[in-house]
């Protein structure tokens, strides 16, 4: 195969221009269907008004979510031929393993289908009745993953990070106060303490090497062992880089060794930074873990050189995992991203501040406060998004979070409207277009209806839900 051909760090030219252009040029495109405002309001009464349900190509741009939807570079379909599709011991894996310890030199690789396969056998592992579970936000799938166990989630992030408005650089950080507290009242109990990097249920917001410091120094100082759920590891490196002190200037592989070097051991959906359209892995230094681990994934997964994957997938990880560092892809993301945020908010559009690195917030509660929390702001919002320019958004807020196990409902802590931008697949017109159909939906904002739900399934209804519009 030829060598991998990501640009060596080149900083900015002196003054920098203005304009941060996308580093790559385009190769292979995928046409994008036109539609009409009759067709969309059309398409999605027939979906019941959820997004979820649509045939996406009746959506003109989809921002859905990051996972799986980035567009893989020239190289990574090069590696896909390379794949060697051997049962056990291929040298796919070898080559996956390498590119993961170059990154994170954890002893055990086991590669995985998706993120939370690896997140089921590690809980199913290490888990059970009665534990707990800290990490600053567990995603839905770790938080239902660690629940399936029979154990306890708990989101102890700092209180800065539950408002919406307030700017501050990391966001995503743990409270180490209430995370000793915790450890203090029940280490008994809790087999590990988790960090999810960025944070992506409190708004896809940073951890800095500091908090990561001291939360692994409060984790083994009671003997706990910290994973990271690292899907977002490079742009977390990046604001690292870019806003902790004493950091700027430094390569960013190295940032994500000292994260990694923290820890002792990793979930990881590699649908996200390692540029996969599928795949993910667990990766961890205790032997008997692992060991138990392995076992488990041979009942679903597969042998532990493949887990879910072909050997193909893997050849097309390891090299993503080189282009995701390269600090001309992260200052193009991390800068294109902000570029959504600060346009939305010249038109006075209420965002979750500061952008985070894969995906812009809308805040529907303060947009929309004609509509109460229960007749789904964040629906009524997402559906217009759709209705007036064809965007599908993912709603965060009462419809994904309001109706609880017990059968009650209640309103949700925020009612977001996440905009999740694909790694390398829309260029800046296609977001100065997102940006234009916002300016149109301010200017109707206050005929907006409220939802009602009319169908929903016992959990995870925003999946399936029927919804209708009020009045
Ligand atoms: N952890 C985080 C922080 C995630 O964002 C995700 C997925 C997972 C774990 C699970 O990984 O999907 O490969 O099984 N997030 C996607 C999203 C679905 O849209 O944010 P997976």
């Amino acid at each position: 195969m030829s060598e991998p051909t990501v640009s060596p760090a080149v900083e900015p030219d002196e003054p920098p221009f203005r304009t941060v252009i996308e580093p790559f040029r385009i190769h292979s495109v995928e046409p994008l269907r036109m539609t009409t405002a009759a067709h969309r309001r059309e398409t999605v009464r027939a979906a019941a008004y959820n997004l979820f349900q649509m045939h996406a190509d009746d959506v003109l741009i989809d921002l859905l979510t990051d996972s799986g939807t980035g567009a893989m570079s020239r190289d990574q379909w090069a590696a896909i031929q390379h794949g060697d599709e051997s049962y056990a011991g291929s040298p796919s894996y070898f080559i996956f393993r390498d590119a993961v310890q170059e990154l994170f030199p954890f002893k055990h690789v086991i590669p995985t289908h998706q993120g939370r396969a690896a997140e089921r056998i590690l809980f199913q592992a290490i888990g059970g009745a009665g534990k707990v579970i800290p990490s600053n936000t567990h995603f839905d799938t770790t938080r239902a993953n660690v629940e399936a166990t029979g154990a306890q989630a708990v989101d102890l992030v700092i209180a800065e990070g539950h408002d919406p408005a307030l700017v501050h650089p990391f966001k995503g950080n743990m409270d180490v106060a209430a995370l000793d507290h915790l450890l203090g009242e029940r280490s008994a109990d809790i087999p590990c303490v988790m960090m999810t990097i960025t944070n992506n249920s409190g708004g896809g917001q940073p951890v800095s090497l500091e908090n990561l410091r001291e939360v692994s120094e409060c984790a083994h100082r009671y003997g706990k062992p910290l994973y990271l759920d690292a899907c977002r590891f490079a742009e977390n490196a990046w604001f690292i880089r870019e806003r902790e002190p004493g950091q700027g200037g430094r390569p960013v592989p190295d940032i994500v060794r000292e994260m990694a070097g923290l820890a002792d051991g990793m979930t990881m959906s590699a649908k996200k930074d390692p540029m996969g359209n599928i795949g993910g892995w667990l990766a961890l230094d205790d032997d008997d873990v692992a060991q138990a681990c392995r076992n488990l994934l041979i009942l679903t997964e597969g042998f532990p050189t493949y887990g879910g994957l072909a050997g193909r997938d893997l050849e097309a990880l390891a090299q993503g995992l080189k282009e995701v560092v390269s600090h001309d892809y992260l200052r193009y993301r991390i800068t294109s991203t902000a570029y959504v945020a600060d346009a939305l908010g010249r038109l006075g559009m209420p965002c979750l501040k500061p952008a985070g690195g894969h995906a812009v917030y809308l805040d529907a509660r303060a947009l929309l406060p004609h509509i109460p929390p229960l007749q789904f702001p964040g629906q009524a919002l997402a559906v217009a998004l759709y209705e007036l320019g064809g965007i599908r958004s993912c709603e965060i807020g009462s419809v994904m979070f309001g109706r609880h196990p017990d059968g009650s409902e209640s309103p949700a802590a925020m009612e977001l409207v996440r905009l999740a931008i694909p790694r390398r697949t829309y260029t800046q017109s296609h977001m100065d277009y997102v940006v234009e159909v916002c300016e149109r939906l301010m200017a109707v904002k206050n005929e907006l209806p409220g939802y009602r739900i009319v169908k929903e399934p016992p959990a995870l209804r925003h999946f399936t839900a029927e919804f209708e519009p009020l009045g």
